[in-house]
């Protein structure tokens, strides 16, 4: 069985390890969503991951959930991206574009005074607060969404082809779709958020069709190839859940499954929040998707080689350790210590806690990771 070092054919392109960069947002986008020229140092720094699969990208002049996160839905947009998917390949890695709308987790003030948007119009509990603007202001209570008629769903599933379309435009190897965390595709997939009773509503293949939708129209305009889904099952953090999670999640693999798209991405987030159902999510879908199979959520070095070795998955997304780890592959390599998140960077506009995490060959000899760790609350993986 192949271990994290071996490479990895993942639709047309050869990833050369399989230690990848699981998509993490870090608010340091313009307020016009275009990408800012510290992020190409950020990505650059990152290239030797097997795959980065870039921070959430909003699709939609409707997807937007926080300020100072990029979009792919203008030509500006699109060439502010271009130098940073060069400074990747310049430096031998490969990038894929996360679309993540934001659908109901969004604000007026987000929207140009518009309503967000849902499947439904149902409010997220108003104890699961978001930011209006950027951290640190206060968070607050999500308003109820508008709920989408079916030709206004059909449009939302168009500019996911079309940012998919200005991703490999801009230089990006594919997109992933973001189906988990709380965002539009899943607000779709489950059965609180959903009351629908139209073709997108009602049954789990009804519930599944905006997905699916998604997902075709995106590998009609780029191929299937450069396709990747992100599910998040059991995922209950930002107030969705669904009355049979198993039925949901093995009938949505079977129908991914199918169409053959580059992979498919299971995060657990089970270890950070722990849910009210636990199910052993990865060898469940894994035994339905025959493709190329990624796991993430709160995996380790050791986990991650006992995880391909086993044949559970083909290759270990990273989030935490590879922001506070540029050269994550290559200190797993050497054994080195890991430099610790400062999770109170995550979300601020700045070069600090982003481009300054130092590789391995820029510690001082003196230096010990110990060094290196800041005073931080439990870490709480973002979305
Ligand atoms: C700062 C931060 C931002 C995140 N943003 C995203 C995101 O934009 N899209 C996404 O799918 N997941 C996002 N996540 C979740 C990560 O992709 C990953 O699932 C999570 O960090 C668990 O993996 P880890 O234990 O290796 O960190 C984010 C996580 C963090 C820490």
């Amino acid at each position: 069985m192949p271990d994290l070092f071996e490479p990895l054919a993942v639709g047309s392109i050869t990833l050369p390890n399989r230690v990848l960069f699981a998509p993490c947002t870090r608010h340091r986008a313009n307020l016009d969503e275009t990408a800012t020229p510290i992020m190409i140092e950020y990505y650059g720094q990152r290239a030797s991951a097997g795959l980065i699969i870039s921070e959430g990208i909003n699709p939609s002049t409707l997807g937007r959930g926080y300020y100072h996160v990029p979009a792919l839905n203008n030509s500006e947009q699109e060439g502010s991206w271009r130098p940073i998917t060069s400074a990747v390949s310049a430096r031998g890695g490969a990038i894929f574009a996360q679309l993540m709308h934001a659908g109901r987790l969004s604000f007026p003030e987000l929207l140009d005074g518009r309503a967000p948007i849902g499947a439904s119009g149902v409010r997220p509990d108003p104890d699961f607060r978001g930011y209006t603007v950027s951290c640190p202001r206060p968070k607050e209570p999500y308003p109820t969404p508008k709920a989408l008629d079916e030709k206004d769903v059909r449009l939302e599933i168009t500019r996911f082809a079309d940012a998919a379309a200005r991703a490999v435009a801009a230089g990006f190897a594919g997109v992933e779709i973001h189906a988990g965390n709380g965002y539009m595709p899943i607000q779709f997939l489950s059965s609180n958020t959903n009351c629908r009773s139209d073709r997108y509503g009602g049954s789990i293949a009804k519930r599944s069709r905006f997905l699916l939708e998604i997902i075709d129209e995106v590998a009609e305009r780029i191929g299937r190839d450069k396709v990747g889904v992100k599910l998040s099952p059991g995922f209950q953090f930002s107030d969705v859940r669904d009355d049979d999670p198993v039925g949901l999640y093995t009938y949505v693999t079977k129908c991914i499954n199918d169409r053959r798209i580059a992979y498919l991405h299971v995060s657990d987030l089970h270890p950070y929040y722990g849910y009210d159902v636990h199910v052993e999510w990865y060898p469940l879908l894994r035994n339905i998707f025959e493709g190329v199979f990624i796991v993430n959520g709160g995996i380790g070095f050791e986990q991650a080689q006992q995880i391909l070795s086993d044949g559970a998955a083909d290759a270990v997304a990273f989030g935490s350790a590879f922001i506070a780890n540029p050269d994550l592959p290559a200190r797993f390599r050497a054994g080195a210590p890991l430099n610790v998140p400062r999770p109170e960077l995550f979300y601020t506009q700045e070069a600090e806690g982003y481009t300054d995490y130092p590789r391995m060959d820029e510690l001082p000899s003196s230096h010990t990771a110990a060094d290196y760790r800041a005073d931080f609350a439990d870490l709480q993986p973002g979305t």
